[in-house]
């Protein structure tokens, strides 16, 4: 008979620290890592999606000539969508007790990203495709770092995983159709 109840004895514990650690909002007792070890992990990904909203605006607006079009169009759309991505990272950080760190100073040192200008719109489209295979391969080892610890963490960064994936893509994609062409100066 007792061995079918430790689950109820777990609940009434449960509840009880529930009620007890208020002040950790969302985190429990039974969460699987080292929050602060995870909160600077998660910043490292915040200072790497500023550099690549920060580097897609520039070539968006420095992205100049007649086939360069929809390039401008897919910059813009990349900016927007790494942007959502710090903003889901930053609502993480804040969810495990910690602070998102905004700072300018020292963002490139904390950013595993590169922020380079870019010659020409070859030079862009190239230097953005670089930028994201550091994101993709960042993110995956992030993946399996939070492993079952935090599955929470873990399905946000594959999701923002895929969508990089789809970034380089796109990035390989505007390289392959441009790449060796004249450039055209506007
Ligand atoms: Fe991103
Ligand atoms: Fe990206």
């Amino acid at each position: 008979m007792g061995a079918t109840k430790p689950f109820l004895a777990d609940i009434k514990e449960i509840r009880r620290r529930a009620r007890k650690n208020l002040d950790r909002g969302a985190v429990t007792a039974n969460y699987g890592g080292d929050t602060r070890d995870a909160i600077e992990l998660l910043n490292h990904a915040v200072a790497t999606e500023i550099v690549c909203v920060l580097r897609y605006k520039l070539h968006a607006v420095c992205a100049t000539g007649l086939s360069s079009e929809s390039v401008k169009n897919e910059f813009e759309q990349h900016a927007k969508e790494e942007e959502e991505h710090l903003d889901l990272l930053a609502e993480r950080i804040n969810q495990l007790g910690g602070k998102p760190n905004m700072h300018p100073e020292g963002l490139l040192a904390r950013a595993a990203s590169e922020y380079v200008e870019g010659e020409d719109l070859v030079d862009m489209i190239k230097e953005d495709l670089v930028a994201e295979r550091i994101a993709v391969e960042t993110y995956r080892e992030m993946v399996r770092y939070f492993g079952e610890n935090d599955p929470t963490t873990r399905t946000l960064l594959e999701r923002i995983l895929a969508q990089e994936e789809e970034h380089a893509n796109d990035m390989h994609d505007l390289l392959v159709a441009h790449e060796g062409r004249p450039m055209l100066e506007g």
